[in-house]
């Protein structure tokens, strides 16, 4: 499979290059070399994170110099940010240089706001290796960190020097945390191209099967479209909001259940089926596209339960999330797959029938 390259170009003219290929991750070094990154540079991981694909990264690159920060979405606080300040002084870092970020999600949103921030902002490469990391979290220049009592509440854009992605990571991937990260391919497909949504439904066998062949299009489609899009819409303006498909009744499933129950994946797969049949009972969306997305959506493997949960304790949680205490509910609804647009006329009782149709509790 060749490598594939692509831009995000911003409306400054400034942008990045998304780099995927396979075996990436062990050509790190003269990557970065080839981008022009300086000597100086400070890699942050996890312990678990390093261990796990220390084999996928060049030899030569020194242990010494990777900075490992706890693991785990609970880690993805200010203290961490704190110790990755100690760390970069430490290291005698200036603005001279390079943040590399080898991790999931996680460690790029926390070594991203640690470098959109240490003296005002250093140059950073992401190396997702998490599937959430690869086809979402890596691109577009959100970075931050949870506060105790909301997600990703602190946060800054910080466009990344590059993103290089290599789909040999994925391997030892638990096979949760693959699955939470389809759910996003799906998203992507059911917001911007029928043609992914239906290569990735037919090809099950295929991507679970986890060969580069199979997933690097996959990864290279999502990417495409999420540059497409942040690139239009950097600061979520606008368009950027599509990608919200599935995720406001998702945040607030995920926050519910303080973030225990759900891989944020997980809740937007259940988000993306609320959206969808609220189109239906709208009349927006034909039955049978909403039938199709249920049936991707289950077909990923089983979903944590949410009968338990009330219609009404969910509605609540929407409320406080953060795009909608700024004003208005922007809701994205699809219009059948490969589109959707975003409204803000959604009622309380639209949605509540949605979610019981979803198996919630009325
Ligand atoms: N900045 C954005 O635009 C954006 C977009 C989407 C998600 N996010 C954030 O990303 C986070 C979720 O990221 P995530 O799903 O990657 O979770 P994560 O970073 O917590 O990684 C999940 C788990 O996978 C393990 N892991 C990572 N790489 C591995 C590998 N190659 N093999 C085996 N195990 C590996 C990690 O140790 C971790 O336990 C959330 O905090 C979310 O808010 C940010
Ligand atoms: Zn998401």
């Amino acid at each position: 499979m060749e490598p594939v390259h692509i831009e995000v170009r911003h409306a400054d003219g400034r942008g990045y290059p998304i780099d995927l290929a396979e075996g990436l991750g062990l050509r790190l070094l003269a990557a970065l070399d080839a981008l022009g990154v300086g000597a100086q540079r400070v890699f942050v991981s996890t312990a678990p994170i390093w261990r796990t694909v220390r084999h996928l990264l060049p030899e030569g690159l020194p242990d010494a110099d990777v900075v490992l920060m706890a693991d785990g979405e609970r880690h993805k606080q200010l203290p961490a940010v704190s110790r990755l300040y100690d760390a970069l002084m430490r290291a005698g870092a200036d603005r001279a240089t390079t943040v590399v970020a080898i991790g999931g999600g996680v460690v790029g949103d926390t070594a991203g706001f640690a470098a959109a921030t240490y003296m005002r902002g250093l140059p950073i490469v992401h190396v997702p290796t998490t599937l959430v990391a690869q086809v979402d979290s890596a691109i577009g220049g959100k970075v931050g960190v949870n506060h105790p009592l909301a997600k990703n509440l602190v946060g800054a854009f910080h466009r990344p020097l590059a993103v290089l992605g290599d789909p040999r990571f994925l391997a030892t991937l638990p096979r949760r945390e693959f699955r939470a990260g389809l759910y996003e391919v799906v998203k992507y497909g059911a917001v911007a191209s029928v043609e992914l949504f239906t290569r990735v439904s037919h090809d099950l066998r295929g991507i679970f099967a986890r060969s580069a062949d199979v997933l690097l299009p996959v990864i290279a489609d999502c990417c495409r479209i999420k540059a497409r899009v942040v690139a239009a819409d950097e600061r979520e303006a606008g368009e950027r909001r599509i990608l919200n498909f599935g995720h406001t009744a998702g945040h607030a499933l995920e926050a519910l259940t303080k973030y225990r129950r759900f891989r944020h994946g997980e809740a937007v797969g259940y988000g993306m089926l609320v959206a969808a049949r609220l189109a239906v009972a709208r009349g927006a969306m034909p039955a049978d596209d909403c039938e199709a997305l249920a049936q991707a959506v289950t077909h990923m493997g089983p979903l944590p339960p949410v009968a338990d949960l009330a219609a009404d304790q969910v509605l609540e949680a929407m409320r406080l999330d953060k795009k909608v205490r700024a004003g208005r509910l922007h809701f994205v609804i699809p219009r059948r797959i490969g589109a959707v647009e975003v409204v803000d006329d959604v009622t309380d009782g639209e949605l509540r029938a949605a979610m019981v149709a979803t198996g919630l509790r009325g």
